[in-house]
C-alpha cells in the first residue's frame, strides 16, 4: 500500500505504511462477512408434556414473545407444531424454527408417542438428502430445516424419569442433539435438586441413551464445557415477567416467599443453557447435526438404495460403476419381466384357444344334431306330402269313378 507522503524518504528508500490487514490472514474476515449476510438458522424441537413451560423458555431464550394459545390435554394423538421466526439482534439476522411437541404425555397409551417426532426428524433429514441428490441444487435459498438441538424437558418430580421419556429419548438420541432440561426448576428444593439430578444421569447411562455432550477437543472451551457437561440436565426457569429486585428490574418469578430471578446463576441453570447453546456451541449443535446425525442417515439411507464404497472384494467403487451395476440390474429385472409377461401372456392366449376351440365343437355339434333332426323332419314332411299326393289322387280317381257310376245310373233311369 502506497503512500506518496512515504515513499520519498531520506537516502531514497521507498518506505511503505500499511494500513489494515493484507494477505490471507483476512480469510476469517470474508467468511464473517459472508455469514453476517446470509443470516443463521438454527432450529429446536422441545420435546415435552402439555403445560411444562416449552413457549416460556423459548421466549426467555431469544428475549421475544412468540407465545400462542395453549394447547389442550384432549388430544388422542401426539402431534407437531412448527413456526418459523426472523429474529434480529444487532445486525445479525436468526432463522429460527421451533417445533413443538403438542399432546405429549396425555394420552392412555403412551406407546408409540415418539413415532411423530422420529417420523419429523427423519422427514428433514429426507429433504435435505433430496436437495443433495438434484442435478440442480440450490443451497443458496434452500430453508435447511434438519432439528440442530432437541430441548428434553423433565417433569420436576424430584424422583425420576417416566418410561415415556426413555422410550423417546432412547429413539431420538442417534437423529438428534438431546439436551435434557428440568423444567419449573424453581417448584423443586436445592437439596431435592442435586439429587432428581444426578439420578436422571444414572437413569439415561443405564439405559444407554447418548445425550449431547459438549465439545471438550476445542482449547478455548474444553474446560467450561466439561464443567457444564458435569451439570447436565439443566435445571431451567422461564419467564417473561419483569420484577423489581431492589433497584434493579429483573425478568423473574414472584413468589409470597421471594423472587426467583431467572438470570441469577445462583436460582437456576438458565444462563448456562442460554450461553451452551446461543454462544458457545450453536455452531457445534449445527456441526453434529450435518456429520453424526445426517451422515447416518444419508449412509443408511443410500445402502437401502444398494449403494456402497466398497465391493465384495474390499475394492473401492465409483459411483458410476454402483450406477452401470445398479442400470443392468434394472435392465435384467426389466427382461424377466417382460419375459414373464409374455409367457403368461402367451400362457392365456393358449387357454382361451382351447376354451375358444371346445365351445366352437360344441356349436358345431350342436348344429350337426340341429341339421339332422331338421333333415329328419322334411323327410317325415315328404312323406306325409306324397302320403297326401297319393290320396289327392285316389279320392279324385274315386270321384271320376263315381260320376261315372252317377251318370250311367242316369240313363239307365231314363230309359226304365
Ligand atoms: P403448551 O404449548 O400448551 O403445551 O404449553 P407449554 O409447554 O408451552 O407451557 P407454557 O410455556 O405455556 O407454560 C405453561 C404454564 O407454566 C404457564 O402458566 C407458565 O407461566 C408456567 N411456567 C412456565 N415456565 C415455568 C417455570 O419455569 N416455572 C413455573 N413455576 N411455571 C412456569
Amino acid at each position: 500500500i502506497h503512500d506518496d507522503e512515504d515513499i520519498q524518504k531520506e537516502d531514497n528508500i521507498r518506505c511503505l505504511t500499511t494500513r489494515g490487514h493484507f494477505g490471507f490472514e483476512c480469510l476469517p474476515c470474508q467468511l464473517v462477512n459472508r455469514s453476517i449476510q446470509q443470516g443463521f438458522t438454527f432450529n429446536i424441537l422441545c420435546v415435552g408434556e402439555t403445560g411444562i413451560g416449552k413457549s416460556t423458555l423459548i421466549d426467555t431464550l431469544f428475549n421475544t414473545n412468540l407465545k400462542d394459545k395453549k394447547s389442550s390435554h384432549f388430544y388422542s394423538n401426539v402431534g407437531l407444531k412448527i413456526q418459523t421466526y426472523e429474529l434480529q439482534e444487532s445486525n445479525i439476522q436468526l432463522k429460527l424454527t421451533v417445533v413443538k411437541t403438542v399432546g405429549y404425555g396425555d394420552q392412555i397409551n403412551k406407546e408409540a408417542s415418539y413415532q411423530p417426532i422420529v417420523d419429523y426428524v427423519d422427514a428433514q433429514f429426507e429433504a435435505y438428502l433430496q436437495e443433495e441428490l438434484k442435478i440442480k441444487r440450490s443451497f443458496f435459498e434452500y430453508h435447511d430445516s434438519r432439528i440442530h438441538v432437541c430441548l428434553y424437558f423433565i417433569s420436576p418430580t424430584g424422583h425420576s424419569l417416566k418410561s415415556l421419556d426413555l422410550v423417546t429419548m432412547k429413539n431420538i438420541d442417534s437423529k438428534v442433539n438431546i439436551i435434557p432440561l428440568i423444567a419449573k426448576a424453581d417448584t423443586i428444593s436445592k437439596n431435592d435438586l442435586q439429587k432428581f439430578k444426578s439420578k436422571i444421569m444414572n437413569e439415561l447411562i443405564s439405559n444407554g441413551v447418548q445425550i449431547y455432550q459438549f465439545p471438550t477437543d476445542d482449547g478455548t472451551t474444553a474446560q467450561v464445557n466439561s464443567s457444564i457437561n458435569e451439570l447436565l440436565p439443566f435445571a431451567v426457569v422461564g419467564s417473561m415477567e419483569e420484577v423489581k429486585v431492589g433497584k434493579r428490574i429483573v425478568r423473574g418469578r414472584h413468589y409470597p416467599w421471594g423472587v426467583l430471578q431467572v438470570e441469577n446463576e445462583n436460582h437456576c441453570d438458565f444462563v448456562k443453557l442460554r450461553d451452551m447453546l446461543l454462544c458457545t456451541n450453536m455452531e457445534n449443535l449445527k456441526e453434529q447435526t450435518h456429520i453424526q446425525h445426517y451422515e447416518c442417515y444419508r449412509r443408511s439411507k443410500l445402502q437401502k438404495m444398494g449403494f456402497t464404497d466398497v465391493g465384495p472384494d474390499n475394492h473401492p467403487v465409483s459411483f458410476q460403476e454402483i450406477y452401470e451395476t445398479k442400470r443392468q440390474e434394472f435392465y435384467d429385472q426389466c427382461q424377466k419381466e417382460e419375459e414373464e409377461l409374455k409367457w403368461r401372456f402367451m400362457q392365456r392366449v393358449k387357454e382361451k384357444e382351447i376354451t375358444f376351440k371346445e365351445a366352437e365343437k360344441e356349436l358345431q355339434d350342436k348344429f350337426e344334431q340341429l341339421k339332422m333332426a331338421q333333415q329328419e323332419e322334411i323327410m317325415k314332411l315328404e312323406e306325409e306330402r306324397r302320403q297326401l299326393e297319393e290320396e289327392i289322387r285316389d279320392f279324385y280317381k274315386m270321384k271320376a269313378t263315381s260320376e261315372t257310376l252317377r251318370a250311367q245310373l242316369c240313363t239307365n233311369i231314363k230309359k226304365d
